[in-house]
């Protein structure tokens, strides 16, 4: 984030909000935790006849200008799919400028993440990443561990399948380890063996591009999600469009499976 998270603090609700929500959005009634699918940086850079690569640059810049946002408004978690278990079928040339360019962005906003409380974690299989990404990963990670800000999270070499594979195989291993009692494992039990452990499900998904699939993201913590498809390319997903996705969200009756309150 190279823009500071404005200094003025303002009470809203029940919730510290350091900057004033657009009008109409409830600020007791936000989603704690949003999850976009950014999509549509080939189309927004095919649009412009540029590199498809350059609508991911352009990516950086719709992402920064979220995390700010929620960030500003009092959003506790964002969690981004930047890099799914099947990208790597893209060209070869796409997925090392991909690469580069989260070690690049990763390098040069670390310093801004520390300084605005912003607490970072990558999600996803790490291991087959780039050495050098590795290694600004588990810095950036430590560095903001302590951190009282917005949790964000990105999702790279993330596939939902591979992760609850992954958390199957963790659980059997605690028990043939005799760690665990196999009649122990409960919902809790499974979702702290996913890589998501410690935060609450996502209450908004956001995609962008009007596609209107999941794409194997966050396949467990979705489960009870609102979701909000917006035309909107995420290259060009500003401030407008993510309010139009919250008063959206604060439209939807929420039931979880129950009945609407107050009917019987
Ligand atoms: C999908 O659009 C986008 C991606 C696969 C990459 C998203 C990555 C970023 C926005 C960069 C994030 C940077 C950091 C540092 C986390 P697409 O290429 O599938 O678009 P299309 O469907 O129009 O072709």
């Amino acid at each position: 984030m190279s823009r500071s998270l404005a200094t003025t603090t303002t009470v809203q609700g029940n919730r510290p909000s350091r900057c004033l929500l657009p009008a109409g959005l409830d600020p007791a009634r936000l989603p704690a935790h949003v999850a976009v699918i950014m999509d549509g940086n080939g189309r927004w850079a095919n649009q412009r006849k540029l590199p498809r690569v350059m609508g991911h640059r352009e990516g950086v810049e719709a992402l920064k200008r979220t995390l700010q946002l929620c960030s500003d408004w009092g959003i506790g978690a964002l969690t981004a799919y930047a890099f799914s278990t099947e990208n790597w079928s893209r060209p070869g040339e796409e997925v090392s400028f991909l690469m580069a360019l989260f070690e690049r962005v990763l390098a040069r906003e670390l310093q801004a993440l520390e300084q605005e409380q912003v607490r970072i974690r990558f999600l996803g299989d790490l291991e087959q990443l780039p050495e050098g990404l590795q290694q600004l990963i588990a810095d950036a990670t430590a560095r903001t561990a302590a951190n009282t800000g917005i949790h964000f999270n990105v999702c790279t070499n993330y596939g939902g399948r591979r992760e609850l594979v992954r958390a199957a195989q963790l659980l059997a291993q605690q028990v043939a380890r005799g760690e665990l009692d196999p009649a122990d494992i409960d919902e809790a039990a499974f979702a702290a063996n996913l890589h998501t452990s410690g935060e609450c499900d996502p209450d908004l998904l956001i995609r962008t591009s009007g596609e209107q699939r999941i794409s194997n993201f966050l396949l467990w913590q979705l489960a009870y999600a609102e979701l909000h498809i917006t035309d909107v390319l995420w290259p060009d997903f500003d401030e407008v469009a993510l309010t139009a996705a919250l008063l959206d969200y604060q439209n939807r009756q929420r039931r979880f499976g129950g009945v609407e309150s107050g009917l019987t």
